[in-house]
């Protein structure tokens, strides 16, 4: 696929069949998310891969909420999940933190889940990233320490292959200038 044409072709899906996805197309994925860039080459991130059907379905049920208008219900149907953890960065860009007053880590994690996403369209799998979760619960099933933050999960699967949606986003003359702001 073209790189315009995929990055137009990927979007949330919210909706997985029932049916497996292979590990080496997993690894391929995380392959993409591996060699993304990050400040200082920190890389600051750890993807831990959920395709054991008992634990996605104990993970699932993190991510929807019944209370808050059933958000992220569709969690229910994905057979793999990608719980992403912030890792502590290196010195150096631990040092670039402290003189720029700037933390990189959430902008390194959207690069590499941006990666993983695109790769998953690529290789006829959907994805969706999702902010909205319980975070403790998560982190008790998986064993992650509780010093750590999961910063997203991604829903990944097989789908009803059919056109993308349109894409809803602000005009391109409100969100770029040449020159001048
Ligand atoms: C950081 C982040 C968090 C998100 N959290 C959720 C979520 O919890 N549930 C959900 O259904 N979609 C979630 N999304 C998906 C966005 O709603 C979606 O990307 C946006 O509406 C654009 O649509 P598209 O991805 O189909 O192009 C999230 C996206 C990002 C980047």
């Amino acid at each position: 696929m073209d790189f315009f044409e995929l990055v137009n072709r990927r979007e949330s899906v919210r909706g997985y069949l029932d049916k497996p996805v292979e590990r080496e197309k997993i690894e391929k994925i995380i392959e993409a998310g591996r060699v993304a860039p990050s400040a200082c080459n920190a890389q600051p991130w750890k993807f831990v891969v959920v395709n054991d059907k008992a634990i996605v379905s104990q993970v699932a049920r993190k991510l929807y909420d019944p209370l808050i208008s059933g958000i992220n219900k569709f969690a229910l149907t994905s057979p793999v999940f990608i719980v992403v953890v912030a890792e502590s960065r290196n010195l150096a860009s631990k040092m670039g933190k402290l003189v720029k007053k700037k933390d990189y880590t959430n902008i390194d994690i959207g690069g590499a889940c941006e990666n993983i996403c695109l790769a998953a369209t690529e290789l006829g799998l959907g994805t969706c990233i999702m902010g909205w979760f319980k975070e403790k619960g998560i982190k008790n099933i998986l064993s992650i320490p509780s010093n750590k933050e999961v910063t997203l999960v991604i829903s990944l699967g097989y789908y009803e292959d059919k056109e993308p949606r349109k894409k809803v986003r602000k005009d391109i003359k409100e969100i770029m200038s040449y020159n001048n702001y």
